[in-house]
């Protein structure tokens, strides 16, 4: 499906999340962890759907990070369950907003079934051009940035390039975020104010935007909020205003 996209200034091209709280929304409920993470699964599903309303051209979501393998099995498994049915799921809907979906982050950690329902929604919306949504699965910022570094050293040993080649371009492009617009806006949920390993590179000079909301209450009011704080902000990318 063809998507134009609606660039007035002020919008974030590229939101990422850092989608927290979980745990403590399903504390404060009285509820296992479980279930938290269900009702976060729910929130991904409106996040989504808002972002396409809202007219943002990317969004990326850190749903499992390379630190939450160290989680109890049966936490990891249900994340990755969760996971693998919302792609299966949504895969209908997500094509018929446009929307084109792709994953970044260590794929061989993965399960098979994860793999199969991630490359079934990737090629049925490869061809999309509304938001692209990534999600950060088996991610950490530091160990994209590590294989990509390899894959530079290991062109360079073959001849293939030469190390004063190496450019931001370069490297932005060994990274599995390659072609999504830098980051504008991090969002992180639950009051914590930290990247915890997210789109290092990719967020250089990215606005932060903490909100106590937890992630699971997480809705399209709560991205609007997001998108007006962001407006306030005054980005200079390290240059000067010039008066007049
Ligand atoms: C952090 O909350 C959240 C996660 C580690 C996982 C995020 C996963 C989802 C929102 C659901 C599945 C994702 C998709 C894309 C369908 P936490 O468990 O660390 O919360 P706490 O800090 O309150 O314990």
């Amino acid at each position: 499906m063809k998507v134009s996209f609606d660039h007035r200034p002020g919008r974030p091209a590229h939101v990422a999340i850092i989608m927290d709280g979980n745990g403590r929304w399903a504390e404060q409920h009285g509820l296992p962890r479980l279930a938290g993470h269900e009702r976060g699964a729910e929130a991904v599903r409106r996040t989504v759907t808002a972002a396409c309303e809202q007219g943002l051209r990317a969004l990326t979501l850190y749903a499992f990070s390379e630190q939450n393998w160290g989680r109890p099995d049966i936490e990891v498994a249900h994340l990755l369950r969760l996971l693998s049915a919302f792609l299966d799921q949504e895969r209908r809907e997500l094509c018929q907003r446009g929307v084109r979906v792709r994953a970044i982050g260590d794929r061989s950690r993965l399960p098979a079934s994860v793999c199969a329902a991630l490359a079934r929604t990737e090629s049925a919306t490869i061809a999309n051009s509304g938001l692209e949504l990534c999600l950060a699965i088996s991610y950490g910022g530091r160990e994209d940035l590590l294989q990509a570094t390899r894959a530079l050293c290991e062109a360079a040993v073959r001849g293939q390039l030469r190390p004063a080649d190496i450019d931001e371009q370069r490297l932005g492009a060994a990274l599995g975020s390659r072609g999504l617009p830098p980051v504008d806006l991090v969002i992180r949920t639950s009051g914590e104010q930290r990247l915890s390993n997210f789109l290092l590179w990719e967020s250089a000079y990215a606005e932060l935007y903490f909100t106590a909301c937890l992630w699971p209450d997480f809705d399209g009011e709560a991205l609007r909020l997001a998108m007006a704080a962001f407006r306030q902000r005054d980005r200079r990318f390290g240059l000067v205003r010039v008066a007049g």
